[in-house]
């Protein structure tokens, strides 16, 4: 039997390791025998946490992994009780003309980026993202593009323009809106007429997004619209039927904006279901100029409640601070008065953020996890690919985001040789198997021990990052996740292993580290194989440095029932972190306990904790296609976004995991692992 899990730096390491080995069989064979592994003792506990009102409106966004944003003009900064608010209360923002042709490009050739500057430079330290406004419109349209008459002069001007300015703001901008307002009002479902339509035809959108997408690949790219919220209207359809197209073709679009400039009755009573339909063909959805005439605080409330009722809908942005500032003169459309106080839609906004019911049917609960867990286990879905350099036993540990259209999966390689890492994409899990492996050693990660990935976007920095052990905590980062040689050399998190770690890990090893930040810190966790759940800290701002204060954020007297290869996400819909860490079984099976907190360095309450109440474990997995493993061991969940803040939905829940043949035995490093798919079969939503 071969228990525990040890990544060998080297021949030294692994020698020591079989040692290590040979220990713990025969413990397990003794706990099996003998004890009651406390991970059966411990009880489940069916309370969701109690939501925790926030005070402003970005950080009760940020409770359910969403943003708040506003338009900003750069012309009011220099206004205190202006730049009070937009600081105090909103995480996103919106150049309101700044970033717009007849700003940016008002003679050919010639850019102008300083007033859109004054907005993108003050936002990162505020803790502000950027969403980019806009860049093919055919409103505050200088003449000299709108005159144009040339297809193919029009073409390189339309590239010129996307290009230099995502150039410009690479890193600073989380989301493009490329095309704004293509679509015409009335019944007909077609394209406006425009400058681009008349003289590029239906595939000027399609050209630039896709110019976008090599502009940028990192910053998301969105179709944004105004009334396109009610499902049934033919303007929603056209949009939604481009969408589809797109997403079939691969054309690069991430994101669909609705306006949501209101009247005084507030959205459709079908916004919800437009959002969700959107959502459902793998775009993410945001309100990004939302307005309303005299605002009513059950118009406001019914607008954020259906992003709120949506997972995929990431964010609000409302088109200004003050009625003051509004565009729409005279209509009193937004959430704070001319003088900067909050008027009742504010109260209204909060509290729908919040999850909480307002007098309304068709009201959510805030989400949160169930209490027990079923799954369903498709069948072996990635093999280890050798090479003529790489000959591999196991792919084991993955981390995994959607982005683009594709899944981007990294996980470890192991053999006798040791550890070393791999990245393989692909748009559909059936394609999973005949992936290209892509062995990270070829880049400037390096050879040598490295395991244990994982990957997410640090937007605040505009880069992704993986992070993964070589006996220290690593990372590398890269600006552009599709490709595998973007990837920086290591560094460490730590100058050396942490005093509290060196303390306890006995003879354990220091594995499995993740990161996961709020809007205002990130943690770092850890396990040592010797029954300790690890945690520092670092603000998201000083982020990846400056990782401290390390405490055991969970322990358990059993070594086995708190291994390792632990997960912390941000559950969407609510205020819950989960907390997944693998433990092995009484019968010598890994599988996976759960808990969860009302913050990441809150204290965990068990959820399905047990090995009678697994959160997943062979007891609890069907397996349709056939039964090839009983371990249910290191992987990660499938999120809702790919963010720092690692957000992942309350329901559906999707896992990816390693498992083996359960016949397979002897050199651990030598184990013939594989990666499966876990599907939750009981969501109760
Ligand atoms: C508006 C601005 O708020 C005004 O200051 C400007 O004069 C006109 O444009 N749809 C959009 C936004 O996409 O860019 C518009 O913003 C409002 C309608």
């Amino acid at each position: 039997m071969n228990l525990s899990k040890e990544y060998a730096a080297g021949p030294i390491r692994r020698r020591l390791s079989a040692l290590g080995l040979l220990a713990a069989a025969v413990m397990v064979t003794t706990s099996t025998a003998t004890a009651t592994p406390a991970a059966t003792t411990a009880t489940a506990t069916s309370a969701p946490e109690a939501a925790v009102r926030a005070s402003t409106l970005g950080a009760q966004a940020a409770q359910s992994g969403r943003y708040f944003g506003t338009a900003v003009a750069a012309g009011k900064l220099g206004d205190s009780t202006y730049s009070t608010l937009l600081d105090r209360e909103f995480t996103m923002v919106t150049p309101e003309n700044e970033m717009k042709w007849d700003t940016i490009e008002r003679s050919r050739g010639s850019f102008n980026f300083v007033p859109a500057d004054q907005i993108t430079a003050r936002a990162p330290a505020r803790g502000q993202r950027v969403r980019g406004h806009t860049l093919v419109w055919h409103s505050q349209l200088p003449s000299w593009v709108s005159s144009l008459t040339d297809a193919n002069t029009l073409r390189s001007v339309l590239n010129n323009h996307i290009s230099t300015v995502m150039n410009h703001y690479k890193g600073k901008v989380y989301a493009w809106d490329v095309v704004n307002e293509a679509f015409a009002d009335g019944g007909s479902g077609a394209h406006r007429p425009s400058v681009f339509q008349n003289l590029l035809g239906d595939g000027f959108i399609e050209q630039a997004f896709r110019t976008a997408r090599a502009a940028d690949p990192a910053a998301k790219l969105c179709y944004n619209d105004y009334s396109i919220e009610n499902w049934s209207d033919a303007k929603t359809q056209g949009v939604y039927r481009m969408v589809r197209d797109f997403k079939a073709r691969g054309v690069p679009v991430d994101c669909v904006g609705f306006q949501a400039h209101f009247g005084a009755g507030g959205p459709p009573a079908s916004f919800q279901t437009t959002l969700a339909n959107f959502a459902a063909l793998g775009v993410d959805v945001q309100i990004t100029e939302l307005d309303i005439a005299q605002a009513s605080t059950t118009a406001y409330a019914n607008s954020v409640r259906a992003c709120m009722n949506v997972a995929r809908c990431t964010g609000i942005t409302v088109w200004g601070i003050r009625d003051i500032d509004s565009w729409r003169t005279g209509q009193n459309p937004l959430l704070f008065d001319n003088s900067g106080n909050k008027k009742p839609a504010y109260q209204s906004v909060l509290t729908t953020l919040g999850g909480t019911a307002v007098a309304s049917s068709g009201t959510k609960r805030a989400a949160a996890l169930p209490s027990s867990f079923g799954w369903s286990s498709g069948g072996q879905l990635i093999a280890p690919k050798s090479d003529a350099t790489h000959t591999i036993a196991g792919i084991k540990d993955p981390s995994v985001v959607h982005h683009n259209g594709k899944y981007h999966v990294f996980a470890s390689v192991a053999s006798s040789a040791g550890y070393g890492l791999v990245y393989l994409s692909f748009s559909d899990w059936s394609q999973a198997g005949s992936a290209t492996h892509h062995y990270l050693d070829r880049t400037a990660i390096g050879a040598g021990y490295r395991a244990a990935p994982q990957v997410f976007y640090n937007t605040r920095q505009g880069l992704w990052y993986l992070v993964y052990q070589t006996g220290n905590a690593s990372f590398s980062t890269n600006p552009d996740i599709g490709n595998p040689d973007g990837w920086s050399a290591p560094r460490n998190f730590y100058a050396s292993m942490p005093d509290i770690i060196r303390q306890n890990i006995g003879n354990g090893y220091w594995v499995d580290m993740w990161v996961i930040c709020d809007s205002v810190d990130c943690y770092l966790f850890s396990s040592d194989d010797n029954g300790h759940l690890y945690r520092s800290r670092t603000t998201l701002a000083q982020f990846p440095n400056g990782f401290t204060d390390t405490v055991i954020a969970l322990q358990d007297s059993n070594r086995y029932a708190l291994f390792e290869a632990s997960n912390v996400y941000k559950v969407q819909g609510g205020n819950q972190y989960l907390l997944l860490v693998e433990a092995i079984g009484s019968d010598g099976r890994r599988y996976f306990r759960s808990w969860t907190a009302g913050s990441i360095a809150g204290s965990w309450t068990p959820l399905a904790a047990t090995e009678a109440n697994p959160f997943a474990r062979a007891t609890n997995v069907t397996f349709p296609s056939g039964s090839w493993t009983r371990d249910i061991s290191h992987g990660e969940m499938l999120r809702a976004g790919n963010d720092q803040t690692l957000p992942i939905p309350s329901c559906r829940l999707q896992y990816l995991y390693q498992g083996k043949d359960p016949n397979a035995g002897g050199d651990y490093n030598s184990l013939p692992w594989r990666l499966g798919l876990l599907t939750q079969t009981d969501s109760t939503c």
